[in-house]
Parts: C-alpha cells; structure tokens; sequence
C-alpha cells in the first residue's frame, strides 16, 4: 500500500509540531503561528516501510583516523577573521544572522574579495537580489574579481546542482529564508524549508569540504527564523548587531566548533562599505565628555579582547507615580537590582527618580562585571559630582552590596592603561593579580560604601 504524506502543523517561531491545528503554540505560546506543511515521503519511515535493506555503516576507531593540518582560509579583514577563530575551516558551515539591512551583504561581499584575491572560485548566491543589483553593490565596494562568481537563484536543488557541476571552493548563500524545495509544498521562510536547505547544504558541505556561508535574517523578537532548528546544525553562529542609527556594527560570535564564543569583530559603516575598527576603546570614548557627572568608563572583555565603554547615568527627579527606568545596551533587569542594592546598602533614595542607563556608541554589554560602572554612573549623576579624572571602575556586585572578583582582571587593566587612565578602582580580591602592571594606581574595594568613599 501506498503510504500518504502526512500532513503536521508546524509552529513557525519555535518548531513546535502538532496533528492537529491550534490557535496558539503550547510550545512557546505564540498565537496563530501554526502553519500546515508535509513531510516528504522518502522519510525514514518510508524507507523503513518499504522493505528495503539499509546497510550498517562501518564504524572507525578514533586513533585510525588520519588528522590532516587543520588549514584555515583567511578573508583577509582580521576583524572578521579573528570572529571565525583564525579564519574559515574547510567544510564548515557559517551561518551570519542580522536585522535585515544591517550589512550582512555588504560584509560578506567583501570578505569574498579577500578570499578572491588569495585565488579561490567563490559562488555567490542570492534569493534576494538580481545579478545586477549585486553588480552595482560591487562595484560601489570596488569589489571586482574574476573569481566572484554570481548567480540569483532560490530553487535549491538547482544550487546543488551548480555547485557539483562548478566546483567552487567557497559557496555563498543569500539569505536562507529564499532558499526553496520543491518535495516541501511550504513557501519559503517557513521552518520546514529553513531547516530542510540548511541540512541539505550541511551534507554538501560535509561530504565536498566546501565551506558555506549562510545569510539569515532575524526575526523582531531577535531569532534568526526558523531559528534553533538551524542553530544546532551549522558549525559556526555570528550575530552582526548594531544599532540603525549608529555607524558601528559589531560582529559577534555566538557558537563556534573551531574558536571562541564571544568574540567580537568591531566594523563602521561608511559610504564605501564596512571598514574594521580596530582600536574599538578609543572610538567608544572618543566623545565622553571629561568632568560631566553620570559619566564613567569601564573596561567589558568581549570574547579575548578587553574594550574600553562610556556608561552613562541619569537620575533625575519624576513626576510620574511610577519613576521610569529605561535602559540602553545594559540588562533591564540588572539595572533594577543594582538599583535596589544601593537604596538599601548605601542609603541612596532613588525611589522617586526617573533613572536613564545609557552605553555611548549603541554598544551592547552582558557582564556582571560592569556593574561597579553602573552604579557609580548612577550614583554621580545622583550628587552630581562627577568621577575623578583618569578614574576606571570595574567589579561585580553581589546582593549584600559586596564586590565580587572578576575574570580577566590582567587584561582589562592593560587595555585600560594603554588608554592612559592613571587609576583603577577593582575587587579586592583582584588586587594580587595585578602586582606586575606597573604605571598605575590600582585601589582594591570590598564593597560598595567604600568605592563611594573613594570616588565622591
Ligand atoms: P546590506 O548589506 O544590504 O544589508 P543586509 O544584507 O543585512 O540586509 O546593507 C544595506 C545598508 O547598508 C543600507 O542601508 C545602506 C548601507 N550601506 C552603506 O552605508 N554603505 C555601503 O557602501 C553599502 C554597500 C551599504
Ligand atoms: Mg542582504
């Protein structure tokens, strides 16, 4: 008997499957965002059913296999290749996810214009753009090679096609969501497609070596669509994040079987593409205005690398019965609990202001260890004193109003002495740390009543 598609309700944000339809997703709570798709036929289950013998596969004792040098293929802009872990591993599946119109495109063509130069065939796929569009981009970008090849295409199996017939060393895809199956009666975008074109670029990739690049957009709630059904499969995760109204975009590693998470590529938008920025603490600190309260800089790690930020505070008196609380590039959340931790340890009555956190250059900071930055900030604006010049603040804070040690401690105050800050106001328990950085001032605190000490 002749097996019939199945036919499921697939939740377009989460994955989610279901027989039946649903108004609103058990798995993330989603409303109307089930949507009908069927499995293709030659599932397991078909193969399975139809009697047909599958063949074991041999398995290979670990120490029989060859270990070739693990060689990495350089693009040539060292802010993105140091995100890669040292560049771009042969086989490996990069996947490059940002808000659309952030610079995906443009960082991607010219990265290829390096892997051009060293001599490589580069297939450039894009489901969003004519060839001449691509054209007119390079040529903006003065990205010209003979190696670059193009082609505006969104059926997949064609792509596939193309790739065994070429033979490129490298393959480009612009973006995933375009990407279409035809065995899938769903458009494309939808989780099925996603998840299907990115499996079936995996096994290419795999079995060719080629490595590919993925382009994938973010959907509003800051997923790349079809989301975690991607992230597992690929190799390689990086966020390109910025803020529209800045010209910095930051380039972030967010997985990475062959490097470090966390690393950040700092890049400027400017009329001829993206440049690389490569000393970040300076630009970051460029316009802080010195002697101004509410102002304090504080060195965040981001991956291997220390950089230098502005946190700016502002309390200012609220003539609202609920005082606001609004937060740029620090965790809401954060913000709140230091808050409450200084009403209670230090005294501070902040219950009737309105507080503003701010980080200059539309950076975005995830680390405890810039809470002491966030506190001072607040605290400065609050007596309107402002931070003693050439004054650094790092620590993270525990609930009792204790400060707690920090990793990288060496790094940071390197990076904050080569800024030509003369003093540096750490956890306690750093101290030791940091005997051999001569040239400058190191005060170790335990806790946050003596850094007010200190500093006011
Ligand atoms: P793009 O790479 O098309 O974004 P994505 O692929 O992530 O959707 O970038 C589009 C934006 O970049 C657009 O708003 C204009 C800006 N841009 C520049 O400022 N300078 C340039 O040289 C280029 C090519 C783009
Ligand atoms: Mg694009």
């Amino acid at each position: 008997m002749k097996k019939k598609n199945k036919t499921f309700y697939n939740c377009q944000s989460c994955g989610y499957q279901t027989p039946k339809w649903m108004g609103k997703c058990p798995g993330c709570g989603e409303w109307d965002s089930l949507l009908e798709e069927s499995s293709s036929p030659d599932g397991y289950e078909a193969r399975v059913g139809s009697g047909r013998k599958i063949k074991p596969v041999k398995p290979v004792p670990i120490d029989s296999i060859p270990s070739d040098e693990e060689t990495r293929i350089k693009t040539g802009i060292l802010e993105f290749d140091r995100v890669l872990g040292g560049g771009l591993v042969s086989g490996s599946l990069v996947l490059i996810g940002g808000d659309p119109g952030i610079g995906k495109s443009t960082l991607m063509l010219q990265a290829l214009n390096g892997l051009c130069k060293s001599q490589n065939k580069v297939l450039y796929v894009s489901g969003e753009e004519s060839i001449r569009q691509i054209k007119l981009r390079s040529e903006r970008l003065k990205i010209l090679s003979p190696n670059l090849y193009v082609i505006s295409e969104i059926d997949l199996e064609k792509i596939l096609v193309t790739v065994e017939e070429e033979k490129p060393d490298i393959l480009v895809i612009d973006s995933i969501q375009t990407m279409y199956n035809s065995e899938l009666t769903s458009a494309p975008g939808s989780v099925s497609q996603v998840r299907e074109s990115t499996m079936r670029l995996m096994i290419m990739a795999k079995k060719t070596g080629i490595p590919v690049f993925l382009i994938g957009h973010v959907t509003k709630d800051g997923a790349i669509a079809g989301p975690r059904v991607m992230e597992h499969m690929v190799d390689t995760v990086l966020y390109f994040e910025g803020d529209g109204n800045h010209v910095f975009r930051i380039l972030r590693a967010v997985k990475n079987r062959f490097g470090s998470t966390n690393e950040i590529g700092v890049f400027e938008m400017k009329d001829i593409g993206l440049a690389e920025v490569s000393n970040p603490s300076a630009v970051f600190l460029s316009e802080r205005p010195e002697k101004s309260p509410g102002s304090v800089v504080t060195a965040s790690v981001e991956g291997t690398r220390p950089i230098l930020v502005e946190i700016q505070g502002l309390a200012s008196s609220s003539n609202l019965g609920n005082p606001r609380r609004t937060v740029l590039g620090l965790d809401q959340n954060r913000v709140a609990l230091l808050v409450a931790v200084m009403e209670k340890k230090i005294g501070m009555q902040l219950t009737g202001l309105d507080i503003f956190m701010n980080v200059a250059g539309g950076v975005k900071i995830n680390e405890p260890a810039t809470d002491m930055a966030i506190i001072s900030a607040i605290a400065s604006s609050f007596l309107d004193r402002p931070i003693p010049d050439g004054t650094v603040v790092l620590g993270e804070i525990g609930l009792t109003g204790e400060v707690r040690a920090i990793s990288h401690i060496d790094l940071r105050v390197s990076e904050i002495k080569k800024m030509g800050f003369t003093h540096c106001i750490v956890p306690e328990n750093c101290v030791k740390r940091l005997k051999s950085i001569k040239g400058i001032k190191i005060t170790g605190i335990k806790n946050i009543a003596e850094a007010m000490e200190i500093l006011f």
